[in-house]
């Protein structure tokens, strides 16, 4: 593993729940972090608190990646301390829509959050980059690779974001890497429907650990980087059943 000792890592939605696990992996990697938030203000002040008084260097930025304007401009406001090193795609929405309930509105919203925004970020990033090596991890889901009828423009989302990694995978190389997970049962939904049932259908039979979805993204952001386009199932084999 190389190190991440003294690298710029910009996480998206870094403030709460997975994104901030992550953010406070990457510090005690070494990491500098650059922690975006939307309505998470408090909770990302207090992050930040808690990684510098680790001795960690935290700086946040503000953007509702439902606005194409304020997506493009968070890679140069990120850029301003320095070059970046990686950029974690994890904010997202995830809404408990099926079919019947899917309007316009939140079909773009989904697409918006979920895919648009990873792209813009991703290419502002590689031009940034203007060369240098670089990481992208994408935060997927186990529903891109079995799309049902459930949360159906997440659903959605997600496969395009699958479809999105490899893309640019190939697009970006050789210097940068597009890697992404694709998770399961890892926190509670934040979509407010309940856990129950959740296990059923979980080989592993249990909710993963975060230290485990940690894991997986300092190996993305720190190993090999002869792999590129690879979608890392971190979903205790939800996906394969
Ligand atoms: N939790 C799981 O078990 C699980 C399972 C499968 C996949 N995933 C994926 O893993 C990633 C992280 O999961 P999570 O459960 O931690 O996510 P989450 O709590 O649902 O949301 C992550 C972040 O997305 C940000 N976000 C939402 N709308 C936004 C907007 N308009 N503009 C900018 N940011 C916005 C929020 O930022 P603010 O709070 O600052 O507004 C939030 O902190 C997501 O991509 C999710 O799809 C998670």
């Amino acid at each position: 593993m190389s190190t991440l000792a003294g690298k710029n890592i910009l996480i998206t939605g870094g403030a709460v729940r997975l994104g901030a696990a992550m953010a406070r992996a990457v510090a005690a990697a070494g990491g500098n972090l650059l922690i975006h938030y939307n309505d998470s203000k408090n909770d990302a002040t207090a992050l930040q608190a808690e990684l510098q008084a680790s001795g960690a260097t935290a700086h946040l930025l503000q953007a509702d990646l439902n606005d194409a304007q304020q997506a493009s401009q968070l890679i140069p406001q990120a850029s301003q301390y320095g070059k970046l090193f990686a950029l974690v795609n994890s904010a997202a929405i995830f809404e408990d829509l099926k079919l019947q309930d899917t309007d316009l509105a939140a079909w773009q919203r989904h697409l918006e959050i979920n895919l648009t925004a990873p792209f813009l970020l991703s290419q502002a990033f590689w031009r940034a980059a203007g060369g240098a090596p670089g990481r992208i991890v994408n935060m997927l889901d186990w529903r891109a690779s079995r799309p049902g009828p459930d949360h159906l423009p997440y659903t959605v989302s997600k496969v395009g974001l699958a479809g999105l990694t490899r893309s640019l995978a190939a697009a970006m190389a050789p210097n940068i890497t597009v890697n992404a997970i694709a998770l399961g049962a890892i926190l509670p939904p934040s979509d407010g429907a309940g856990a129950e049932g959740i296990l059923e259908n979980v080989p592993a039979g249990r909710w993963a650990t975060l230290d485990e979805v940690s894991q997986t993204l300092l190996f993305l952001l720190a190993g090999p980087s002869y792999i590129t386009g690879e979608i890392i199932h971190l979903d205790g084999g939800r996906h394969l059943v």
